[in-house]
């Protein structure tokens, strides 16, 4: 598919699309040989070679973050009232459009998937595919080793749903570990409801096999390795 030049350079990683239109002015960029110098000139990299000072770009179609959510921040592209997960991304990711895999609440920090590859997108969320997420949380109330039993059989939500099973670790007395294997709406709140708990933080840790870089701080944002990515798709 024919893209403009701009964005194909924002997309091979080595500039931000206002950087990969100063290239392309400064006439580094080679199309079959031949310089370029229109940012919004359109290319179908499978059938140019595009060069920058010489060498091939690798030009990717996809881009896999992940961020470390902060509080107060929404899980969506836009929004009118909040910040969004996707004002939080780096100029360089921009070009991409990626939007985030599944939703946290607004005041759940944590893991969180963005991509433009719809199609993992849809693997990762759809519930025929358990995808486990581990959260971590703090609860008021009192749980206990008998909330693992019935979080193993599955609990009855204020609306009738049974959930699958989940498995629940104690950590101390108020704090807990939790994973589940579907995503309904306010999932873990709902569960510790049911059980007459609240959930006073949450924060989810992995998605399926991928565990939240400790080295991101609350707002940051990193791409998966290939190896991670890897590993992703090999449970999907
Ligand atoms: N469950 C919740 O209740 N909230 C989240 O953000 C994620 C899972």
């Amino acid at each position: 598919m024919k893209k403009r030049l701009d964005n194909l350079i924002a997309n091979a990683g080595i500039a931000t699309r206002s950087e990969a239109k100063k290239l392309i002015r400064g006439k580094r960029i080679t199309a079959d040989g031949k310089v370029v110098t229109d940012p919004a000139a359109k290319f179908d990299p499978e059938e140019t070679k595009l060069e920058f000072d010489g060498s091939p770009l690798r030009i990717r179609d996809y881009v896999y973050l992940m961020m470390n959510k902060p509080a107060g921040v929404v899980c969506a592209t836009e929004d009118n009232v909040f910040s969004t997960v996707c004002d939080l991304l780096p100029e360089e990711y921009q070009s991409f459009a990626p939007y985030p895999v599944g939703r946290l609440d607004k005041d759940t920090e944590g893991f969180v998937l963005l991509s433009n590859d719809g199609d993992l997108a849809h693997r990762v969320i759809s519930p025929k595919h358990h995808v486990p997420k581990r959260y971590y949380a703090k609860i008021e109330g009192t749980v206990t080793e008998q909330h693992k039993e019935l979080f193993q059989k599955g609990v009855t939500l204020e609306d009738g749903y049974v959930t699958m099973p989940a498995q629940l670790f104690l950590l101390s007395a108020d704090e807990i570990e939790l994973i589940i294997y579907e995503g309904k709406f306010h999932q873990v709140k709902r569960m510790f409801e049911a059980v007459g708990c609240k959930v006073t933080y949450l924060k989810r840790l992995e998605i399926g096999p991928l565990v939240l870089d400790k080295t991101l701080a609350l707002g940051e944002i990193r791409e998966l390795s290939d190896q991670e990515l890897e590993l992703l798709k090999s449970v999907l």
